[in-house]
């Protein structure tokens, strides 16, 4: 590799991941989320344990039992839909969806209304202050990818986070100046309009009223917003959320007047109120308080753009995937295209499975850290990256016994809050996105009369090409700071057709570039180790970035014996609690199984 490699800054802001903690507090609603505001109708919702999965009748039980002592049993129920399902980090936000699929609105309807209810009822990362990206397939087979992803403002310069020691300093993480110009009101817009059969305030209209009304928080929002205290309640959002000097209370009503104006006038306006009026005039003026670089040109500039989803296949499966500037779909495609070499993989809990992913994945984030970036802006070689032949060259120097290195440095804090949802309807259509302010509650920052939360994500440009960013990616000058530019994601909103080409699995995932390798290894799950969708959400996870030069495991994930078969063939191996947080439907006769992140919080309801 090419970068030099340093320390990487200290651990500035403890910032914590409810997303990626264990669900500690049993989840009150019958798929486990949050409760359901009083008043609000009950969806119906029915748990089928025994629909088998719609993969090959071979693949109904699962290869390997997970390990002793693994947290979650396997064999447990998705939540079953005859008609549609949507899955998103809070049952609220997928009753949102729910509701405007029962009142005749289609999958990407249902997708932009749980989007604007996660704003509401899930503000660690639901937005209308960040960026996302949605992976769109209609039953007709036409095919879309939106990206509206933040991009740097204007007067954005390369070292900008760089203090005159040449130390990188932490304002990519805390405050005004750690935001892009945020995509998430014009993405979900354009979406609606392209795809969409109701109108902008139809599909609002129950975010609205989750704002308005407020909705009974519960021990989990509550916790997840007391462990973000330090973040929040330097900036303006501390009397909202820590009224009294303590967070909401679990039984408490949390109500956001000044959202649900902000939202009001989107519903009325259009993308224009929050690009060039009223919302708008609210973040600016915030960022000038605060010292904030982002103007009314950058807000007028910004544009989401259309892309065409990268399309590959695994083993007869179809994938559809997100292009730059996200580096989901490039990664997953190269990662996949490597182990397809290998048939058939190993069983599943292996140290020779384990082996196997982590050395492709070295290989794929090498690339990913050093090739990727904006295409407006860098040449990504996405047909070499995508092909077939160079995952070959690539897989053909794995050794099955041995690990290889990358250099070593020390890794840097957590991930922390994304958010994806997965939305089927009934006439096959589907929608995948992931959206997010990167750090739980961005940047901190909340927009004072606007009512939101700014993102933090220009800390995923690499702020000092060669240093480790928040995740402890490595990354290069493909992705440096430009103006107008989008720093690289990890977001892989995917989409899986089976054999036949039908639709067969809706998922993507929250926590850094864990993103990338979760979705995938739910999607192995299912596809190659035969397994449920339940048990594939369950199973345990590892990653693997290239930097640091370790196998990342969950806690009591893999047997003592597979963890020292692993470091006997030269792996350093960190235990963890919990990575990713995926949110997944898979198509199963008769209709849908939608499961939400087992470990983290979340509402999978169908019809
Ligand atoms: O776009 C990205 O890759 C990051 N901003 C995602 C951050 C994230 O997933 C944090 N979550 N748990």
């Amino acid at each position: 590799m090419s970068q030099s490699f340093r320390i990487p800054r200290p651990l500035a802001v403890a910032l914590l991941l409810v997303a990626c903690r264990p669900q500690s507090a049993p989840s009150p609603s019958p798929s486990g989320g949050v409760p359901a505001s009083p008043g609000a109708a009950p969806m119906a919702q029915v748990d089928r344990r025994d629909a088998p999965s719609a993969v090959p009748a071979a693949q109904a039980t699962v290869d390997a039992a997970f390990p002793q002592g693994w947290r979650f049993p396997s064999g447990t129920k998705a939540t079953f839909g005859e008609h549609a399902m949507v899955v998103s980090n809070s049952v609220l936000a997928s009753e949102a969806g729910v509701e405007i699929l029962k009142a005749g609105g289609n999958a990407v309807d249902a997708a932009v209304a749980t989007g604007f209810a996660l704003a509401v009822a899930y503000p660690f990362a639901g937005n209308i202050g960040g960026g996302g990206f949605m992976n769109i397939r209609m039953a007709d087979g036409r095919s879309a990818a939106i990206d509206y992803r933040e991009v740097a403002p204007l007067a954005a310069t390369r070292d900008m986070y760089v203090d005159a020691n040449g130390k990188l300093t932490n304002k990519s993480v805390v405050g005004h100046l750690a935001s892009g110009v945020p995509g998430a009101v014009a993405g979900m817009n354009a979406a609606l309009t392209k795809y969409g059969s109701k109108t902008l305030a139809e599909v609002m209209a129950p975010a609205i009223r989750l704002a308005e009304q407020g909705f009974v928080v519960d021990s989990a929002f509550s916790r997840g917003v007391n462990a973000d205290k330090k973040n929040i309640a330097q900036f303006e959002g501390r009397d909202l959320f820590f009224p009294g000097g303590n967070p909401p209370a679990p039984g408490s009503r949390f109500v956001q007047k000044d959202l649900a104006r902000s939202l009001r006038l989107i519903a009325a306006q259009g993308p224009k109120a929050f690009y060039d009026g009223e919302v708008g005039d609210s973040l600016v003026a915030e960022e000038r308080r605060g010292g904030g670089i982002i103007t009314k040109q950058d807000l007028r500039n910004y544009k989401p753009e259309w892309r065409t989803p990268i399309k590959s296949t695994y083993r007869g499966y179809t994938l559809f995937t997100m292009p730059p500037a996200s580096s989901g779909g490039i990664t997953m495609t190269e990662s996949l295209n490597m182990l397809e070499k290998f048939a058939p993989l190993p069983p599943f809990g292996s140290a020779q499975y384990a082996h196997l992913l982590a050395e492709t994945y070295r290989r794929t984030f090498t690339d990913r850290n050093e090739k990727l970036g904006d295409p407006a802006f860098v040449k990504v070689p996405i047909d070499q990256l995508t092909d077939k032949g160079y995952a070959a060259t690539l897989a053909a120097q794995i050794d099955r016994t041995k690990a290889s290195k990358t250099p070593a440095f020390n890794a840097g804090r957590e991930p922390e809050h994304t958010t994806h949802y997965s939305v089927v309807d009934g006439m096959g259509n589907a929608v995948a996105t992931t959206t997010t302010l990167n750090g739980g509650f961005g940047s901190g920052v909340w927009v004072r009369g606007g009512g939101f939360f700014m993102n933090n994500e220009m800390d995923d440009f690499a702020a000092q090409p060669g240093s480790p960013n928040m995740f402890g990616l490595v990354q290069g000058e493909a992705n440096a700071i430009q103006p107008g530019k989008r720093m690289l994601s990890a977001m892989s909103p995917t989409i899986v057709l089976d054999q036949q080409g039908r639709l067969l699995m809706v998922s993507g995932a929250a926590g850094g570039p864990t993103i990338i390798t979760a979705t995938m290894e739910v999607i192995l799950n299912v596809i190659e180790h035969h397994m449920t969708l339940a048990d594939a959400m369950r199973a345990p996870r590892l990653h693997h970035q290239a930097l640091p030069d370790e196998i990342r495991v969950e806690n009591n994930g893999f047997s003592g014996a597979v963890i020292d078969s692993l470091k006997a063939m030269g792996h350093a191996i960190r235990t963890q609690g919990g990575i990713a947080n995926v949110n997944s439907i898979l198509r199963v006769p008769g209709g849908w199984h939608g499961v939400y992140e087992p470990r983290s919080v979340g509402g999978a309801v169908g019809y």
